[in-house]
């Protein structure tokens, strides 16, 4: 499924910035088809599904809101993610997010001490993702609190998938584990799926070509390869797990490769 995007101003004022945007992101300024926008307004880039004006804009901030409240209380050694990660056990790893989408969970693994690279395809929610993550390493510098954002980095927009082999400055990142959340079909049927999530889903379509990203993450990954999955999806590759760990509405199939050294 592919659908037409642009990059607009909100207002008149704006149109130089969301030029300079559209030119770093590779994003068209001018609409082929009326599908999405992202929109920058005073406070940041906005993605907006015009065919459904009843749904709020998509925005991301990691300052505020429910998902600083997440990192700051529930954030931590308990999350379902950081457990399948297995930071519980001392050791951080080094973790490349290589379907960062929203970048919520690979936040959630930075808040938790790992090193964490973002790796997104989608132009539109790499632009979003890349913009949110500055913003909240601008605010780092005023809240000690925040020190855990210098651990994040998003990489250019890319995939595993786009090279049959891995190119050495993947490699050069000396990767412990990979994490993969790929777009799951079934997920679209959900009433349960937030409104957010179901924006994502409607402008990235679902990850058909998922299964080929667990033999690059294998070969990518020093330690173990992480994969999440609603709790009754197929395994990813059809490819049975070393070992899970079950959170309320998802499952994380963890594939070992070789255990971590001793922290
Ligand atoms: C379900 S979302 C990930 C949500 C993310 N875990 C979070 O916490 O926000 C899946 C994302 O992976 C991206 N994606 C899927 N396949 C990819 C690939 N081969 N390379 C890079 N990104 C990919 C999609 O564009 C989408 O944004």
């Amino acid at each position: 499924m592919t659908q037409s995007l642009a990059l607009v101003a909100a207002e008149p004022e704006l149109q130089a910035a969301a030029a300079e945007l559209a030119r770093q992101y590779q994003l068209s300024l001018t609409h082929q088809g009326d599908d999405f926008d992202l929109e920058l307004t005073r406070e940041g880039l906005q993605l907006r599904w015009l065919a459904r004006p009843e749904y709020q804009p998509l925005t991301l901030d990691y300052t505020r809101g429910r998902q600083a409240w997440r990192q700051q209380l529930g954030g931590g050694k308990q999350e379902a993610v950081v457990r399948a990660l297995g930071v519980a056990h001392g050791f951080r790893p080094r973790v490349l997010d290589a379907t960062a989408g929203l970048g919520r969970d690979g936040l959630m693994l930075a808040h938790a001490g790992c090193n964490v690279w973002l790796l997104e395809r989608h132009p539109a929610i790499h632009a979003l993702l890349d913009q949110a993550v500055l913003h909240l390493q601008q605010h780092q510098q005023l809240h000690d609190k925040l020190n855990w954002a210098a651990q994040v980095e998003v990489l250019p927009r890319g995939s595993l998938l786009e090279h049959s082999d891995i190119p050495s400055r993947w490699l050069e990142l000396d990767i412990d584990a990979v994490y993969l959340d790929p777009m799951f079909p079934e997920r679209e049927k959900s009433a349960a799926v937030k409104k957010d999530m179901q924006i994502l889903q409607h402008l990235v379509g679902p990850d058909l070509d998922a299964d080929g990203l667990l033999p690059m993450a294998l070969a990518l990954a020093k330690h173990r390869v992480v994969v999440k999955r609603p709790v009754k999806a197929p395994f990813l590759a059809g490819q049975k797990p070393s070992s899970q760990v079950l959170s309320k509405k998802h499952r994380f199939d963890v594939y070992m490769k070789a255990p971590y050294p001793k922290a």
